[in-house]
């Protein structure tokens, strides 16, 4: 007979779980995505102990609205040692949720991920796009890879030639809004650095 493991409900919430937009945060992983650090910002939004993240993988805290294709583009790129950008939804221990723009870049031994709160304009529309697709995931059953294809589509039907491009504006857009936010001089390259 196995052991019993008895696992925390796992509920969400319509509750945001708050941080400023002058609070970053980060999170190192090993190559599997196990937490091996990460600083107090990350720690008390997730709302978990220390000692229940760190070992832990970080889909510790994957929130269900997240369609599987952004991980699967996420893993992807990192695997092959490229940077990457994305929106990522996540959820709290308490089961709130925070949106946070994430890069995640291959570091030594693993990756780290650094992340801000988004507020631009593109973040609206991103939440509608990953809306579509969580549905469309769960309405034809498609596979991450396939899904993927089918986010690229839709970026690429937007006016984005490919993910690189998206992240890389997304990234700009969301620095430009946050200075604006926080009523800094602008520190970001303007919205047409990028071509
Ligand atoms: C450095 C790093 C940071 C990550 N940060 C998050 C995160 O904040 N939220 C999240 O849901 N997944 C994050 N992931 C991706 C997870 O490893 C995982 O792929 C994702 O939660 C999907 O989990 P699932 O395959 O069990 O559905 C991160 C991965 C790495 C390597």
């Amino acid at each position: 007979m196995g052991t019993k493991i008895s696992k925390a409900p796992q509920i969400s919430t319509e509750h945001e779980s708050p941080f400023g937009f002058d609070e970053l945060f980060f999170s190192r992983t090993d190559s599997r995505g196990k937490i091996t650090s990460g600083n107090t910002v990350f720690q008390r939004v997730s709302q978990f102990e220390w000692d229940e993240l760190l070992e832990k993988p970080h889909n510790i805290i994957r929130h269900p609205d997240m369609p599987r294709a952004v991980f699967w583009l996420l893993w992807d790129r990192i695997r092959k040692g490229l940077p990457v950008g994305a929106y990522v939804k996540n959820r709290s221990k308490d089961g709130s949720y925070y949106w946070v723009f994430a890069i995640v870049t291959p570091i030594e031994d693993g990756y780290l991920s650094v992340r801000l709160k988004p507020s631009s304009a593109l973040f609206a529309g991103v939440q509608q796009e990953y809306r579509t697709l969580l549905q469309a995931e769960k309405d034809v059953e498609l596979t991450p890879a396939r899904s993927a294809e089918v986010l690229l589509k839709r970026l690429n039907e937007l006016g984005f030639r490919d993910y690189e491009i998206f992240m890389t504006k997304a990234l700009i857009s969301e620095m430009l809004a946050r200075d604006k936010v926080l009523e800094l001089e602008p520190q970001s390259p303007t919205e047409n650095y990028i071509v």
